[in-house]
């Protein structure tokens, strides 16, 4: 009788391997809750102001602020009490820039004239000297590389201009690489640490290709490793490099997803409110982030689409977009 019960027993008992999924189940949840609580953590909190300025130093270095992300988020840090050191290849609009920033928000401003892309060219070199006197003995805190070119676009590879691949590399890749290790000696010998932040895009983060961009996909993804690894490096010393991939920013390079997908402008921020969440963002969101509840949420969901149906539509899309350049509409 009792061997009877033990065996009625032990059939209905819950076998040992379902229980041990559902610990690893209830595990996996809960870490997606706590990022998800986290998340929303740093959307919500309200920091002070200064809080860049009293934590890394009172300069920040901006590239490509004459237009677009870098125009606002060069904006968003003087707001923050920044003084700015401004790095483009325009001298008219860097002056604008300048005046506007000074007079909106009463903040100290330098200017560099600087074609990025000829980084790594005698040129580019004597640039790079005058970017490293106007910041010897600066105390710069936050350094942003912004400056970024998506031309040649929507072109085969086969297709493109070799001279324009070049520069298109100079200033995604080259120019990244050299400002970064141009600020970092300052950065470590203050000892006071420093935020590195450099504009990458989920068009090599949270996509799997981009077919017909195929160049500035793969220097995106240069950028998104090259932060990853410095983040690493130059943890114990206090600085923080970080890569922000955003999707679709409303600025000239921006490529029209949302027309090839027939007006879907949901996902589309303004430069301004992309500044403001990645100013936030500076020194928080981790080494790999993607700033703004919009662009967090499409990263979630372009997570979840298989690969093969991303490469259908992407090609699509960026055909499309190919047409559209080649019919003179752009
Ligand atoms: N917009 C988006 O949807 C999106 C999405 C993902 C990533 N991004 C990234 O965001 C960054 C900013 O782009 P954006 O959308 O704001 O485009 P944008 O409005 O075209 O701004 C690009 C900035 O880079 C500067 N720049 C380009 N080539 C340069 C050179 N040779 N030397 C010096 N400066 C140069 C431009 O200066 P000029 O004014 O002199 O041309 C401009 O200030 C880029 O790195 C881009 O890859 C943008």
């Amino acid at each position: 009788m009792d061997s009877h019960v033990f065996l009625i027993r032990r059939d209905t008992a819950t076998p040992w391997w379902f229980i041990s999924l559902a610990f690893v189940g209830a595990a996996y949840v809960a870490a997606i809750a706590l990022r998800l609580l986290a998340y929303l953590a740093l959307c919500l909190r309200r920091l002070p102001m200064d809080d860049l300025r009293r934590r890394y130093g009172e300069w920040a270095v901006v590239t490509g602020p004459t237009s677009g992300i870098g125009r606002a988020m060069a904006l968003e840090l003087a707001r923050r009490g920044l003084n700015l050191v401004l790095v483009g290849r325009d001298p008219a609009i860097l002056r604008e820039v300048s005046g506007k920033v000074r007079s909106l928000h009463g903040v100290k401003t330098k200017t560099v004239v600087f074609d990025l892309s000829l980084v790594s060219t005698p040129h580019g070199d004597e640039a790079m000297r005058r970017l490293r006197e106007a910041v010897e003995g600066l105390d710069v805190g936050v350094v942003v590389n912004n400056a970024g070119v998506a031309k040649p676009g929507a072109v085969y590879l086969h297709e493109a201009d070799v001279e324009a691949w070049v520069r298109m590399v100079r200033v995604n890749v080259s120019a990244v690489t050299e400002v970064t290790a141009a600020v970092l000696p300052g950065m470590v010998a203050r000892g006071r640490g420093g935020a590195v932040v450099n504009i990458g895009s989920a068009a090599s983060e949270s996509i799997p290709s981009l077919p017909l961009y195929t160049m500035y996909a793969a220097t995106k993804r240069y950028v998104a490793q090259f932060s990853r690894s410095l983040h690493v490096e130059y943890a114990s010393k206090g600085i923080h490099v970080q890569c922000q991939a955003p999707f679709f920013v409303e600025t000239r390079l921006m490529f029209r997803f949302e027309e090839a997908a027939g007006g879907v402008s949901l996902f589309t921020v303004t430069p301004d409110a992309y500044a403001r969440a990645a100013v936030a963002w500076i020194g928080r969101g981790g080494a790999l982030c993607t700033p703004g509840v919009r662009h967090q949420l499409l990263r979630r969901m372009a997570t979840a689409v298989p690969e093969s149906v991303h490469d259908w539509i992407l090609l699509r899309l960026t055909t499309w977009n190919r047409k559209r350049c080649f019919s003179g509409s752009e």
